[in-house]
């Protein structure tokens, strides 16, 4: 390995200098935090050298989009996925939950319906309420057997569409349950979206990191080119590189037309992109793929690692992420919580000592979320302390 993804990272002590984080401080200094996405792990060296040069500057005055990050970004998309997107397509902005909220406000009017489906990564669950649109949701179909993946449901899909329905938030790869869905599972989802004349925002902020092998991402406007007219992409080097401090993020939108909606609604209430998080979001796709790989394989090893530790679970189910760092546990049947109360994640935090992400924030209580984007040593301390309730 040219990488090190072994050695800790201080971030949980302020007071010896390390800088305050939303995961190592939310929480006391004797729990494990597994549970917002961002990894325990430095960036590309090569980023890390590009912004001490940016800072070495000296001048952070306003920034400009450089037309290198553009191209930069076309080229990684050409590689990766085979689509030949342009640089015009895209609207870089400080994040990609912003971006969520500035769809809903861009392309549908107030009372309309926003669709998505559950489980979700939870600020998708907010946009509707907070844009003043009317929420709708429907369910994944969960595994019918432990360790099944998760499925879409274009029936309840169907059947949670009404006349006002507007667009649909979609998650690709899937956040929470790390599914990265399949040609044909899309190819029905496509022929949906047309045939309600809906819009569709697809946030693929996770199709960087695929861990099965047989694994293909391809952008759902790429894959679907009678989509992309009606298609917001979300792209972000934020979850792959861990750089989702520094705030960049960009919407690709091929039509004309969707682009100026959307550009028109981003200026004044969005700041422009900081000029550390351009640079950083350069180089990450410049020069930053070497390190991508050594990750994959370190995510890959921690995979193995869960399937082996959770079969000694009793009656927890868990479908091992095809993508991403976030492993989804059923514990509605779980042996070492009967008869506890509270809800699982609670449980494991006061009595396991790990902080997990709530399923109930997904929508669906009784699941959690764990992080193992972390260091094996951390992740195996993490999954000894949940032994102790979870072996029953
Ligand atoms: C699917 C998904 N979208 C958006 C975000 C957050 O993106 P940002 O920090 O750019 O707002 C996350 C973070 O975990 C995510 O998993």
């Amino acid at each position: 390995m040219k990488f090190d993804f072994a050695t800790p990272v201080a971030r949980r002590h302020p007071e010896k200098g390390d800088w305050p984080s939303q995961k190592w401080h939310r929480y006391d200094a004797d729990i494990l935090p597994l549970w917002v996405a961002d990894m325990d792990f430095r960036s590309p060296p090569a980023l890390i050298e590009a912004m001490q040069a940016r800072v070495e500057h000296g001048v952070f005055g306003y920034g400009r989009i450089p037309d290198s990050l553009k191209h930069t970004l076309c080229a990684w998309s050409e590689r990766e996925y085979a689509w030949a997107l342009e640089p015009e397509w895209q609207l870089w902005l400080p994040g990609v939950v912003p971006a969520l909220h500035l769809a809903s406000l861009a392309l549908t009017e107030p009372g309309e319906g926003v669709l998505t489906v559950t489980p979700i990564y939870p600020p998708f669950l907010k946009v509707a309420e907070r844009t003043g649109r009317l929420p709708q949701q429907a369910q994944l179909a969960e595994p019918a057997d432990p360790g099944e993946p998760w499925r879409l449901d274009l029936a309840a899909l169907e059947a949670a569409i009404t006349p006002e329905t507007r667009l649909l938030l979609w998650c690709h790869p899937h956040n929470p349950t790390g599914r990265v869905w399949r040609h044909e599972e899309l190819a029905g989802l496509a022929a949906l979206i047309e045939r309600h004349d809906l819009l569709v925002v697809s946030d693929e902020l996770h199709c960087d990191l695929l861990l099965d092998d047989g694994a293909v991402h391809r952008p759902l406007a790429a894959a679907f080119p009678s989509l992309a007219a009606r298609t917001v992409t979300l792209w972000a080097p934020s979850k792959t590189f861990n750089i989702a401090g520094l705030s960049a993020a960009c919407a690709v939108i091929s039509d004309p037309e969707l682009r100026q909606r959307f550009a028109d609604r981003l200026s004044g209430l969005m700041p422009d992109v900081n000029v550390l998080g351009l640079v950083a979001a350069e180089v990450a796709y410049a020069q930053g793929n070497p390190w991508r790989l050594e990750l994959l394989e370190v995510l890959r090893g921690h995979r193995r690692t869960l399937i082996e530790r959770v079969a000694a679970w009793p009656g927890v189910a868990f479908a091992p992420p095809e993508s991403t760092y976030l492993a989804w546990f059923d514990l509605r049947r779980a042996e070492g919580l009967a008869g506890r109360g509270g809800s699982p994640q609670q449980v494991l935090l006061e009595e396991a000592g790990v902080a997990l992400s709530d399923g109930a924030d997904f929508g669906w209580p009784g699941f959690v979320r764990l992080n193992f984007g972390t260091t094996a040593a951390q992740l195996d301390e993490a999954l000894t302390r949940l032994d102790d309730v979870l072996k029953g």
